[in-house]
């Protein structure tokens, strides 16, 4: 009998929002690779950890200044009980001074076997989680976001969906933009006309060289216009 094998990952997400986080991991190729096992997706509520009576999680800065500061203990807390149950390839500060998230670093953390994610608010964390908990600061973009939780679910699709056996055809992770430093041509469904709108000649014509080299050359047209940097 041939069993397909495929590798699983694990992700821990530290969040004290844990429930904004739930929907997008529901639809398609994520849900997907969560039913199906390739990937477990585990969330802890900081809170939980927090050893002060009223479930206190975050304090003002020290030398003052406007906004609230994550206190270093449920986080602490949180990661060593995690720590203590499995070795994690990488801890990751979600915050918009991090590293900018790109194609490359998607598909290395898509290789990972245990990732623990830990999604800021407020002003962020205590510097003390980022110098001695953190393993990789991470940003999804130069725009600020009201918490880290969009950009950790924005990372684990990116992930995700390269693991093998989370897309049903790899391939078409393999032409996505950006794997080959270029953008993605157009492409086109049935009807070939609609309200007068024809679709490009040339995809009709069954010779799959001429389809191809008209790909490269709308590819490289998309690139040069829209991500010059990228030639
Ligand atoms: Cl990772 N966090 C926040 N709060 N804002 C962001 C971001 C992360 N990446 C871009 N903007």
């Amino acid at each position: 009998m041939c069993r397909t094998s495929y590798r699983s990952m694990r992700i821990d997400i530290l969040s004290l929002f844990p429930e904004s986080l739930e929907s997008p991991f529901e639809c398609s190729i994520v849900g997907r690779a969560i039913e199906s096992k390739i990937v477990d997706i585990n969330f802890h509520n900081l809170r939980d950890y927090s050893s002060s009576n009223y479930k206190q999680t975050d304090d003002y800065p020290y030398g003052g200044g406007p906004g609230m500061v994550m206190m270093i203990e449920p986080i602490f807390k949180c990661v060593e009980v995690l720590k203590a149950q499995r070795d994690y390839d990488e801890i990751i500060y979600f915050t918009p001074d991090g590293n900018l998230l790109n194609q490359p670093s998607a598909n290395r953390y898509s290789g990972s076997k245990n990732l623990m994610l830990l999604c800021g608010h407020y002003k962020g964390v205590d510097q003390r989680v980022r110098d001695h908990l953190i393993t990789k600061e991470i940003s999804i973009g130069d725009y600020v976001l009201s918490g880290g939780e969009l950009a950790a679910a924005v990372f684990c699709d990116s992930i995700i969906r390269l693991i093998p056996n989370a897309l049903g055809d790899l391939s078409s992770a393999l032409t996505d933009s950006f794997q080959d430093d270029l953008l993605e041509p157009p492409i086109y469904t049935r009807p070939k006309s609609f309200n007068g709108w024809d679709i490009p000649n040339v995809l009709l014509s069954g010779d799959h060289n001429k389809i191809d080299s008209w790909r490269d050359k709308m590819s490289e047209l998309k690139t040069k216009e829209r991500r010059s940097k990228l030639i």
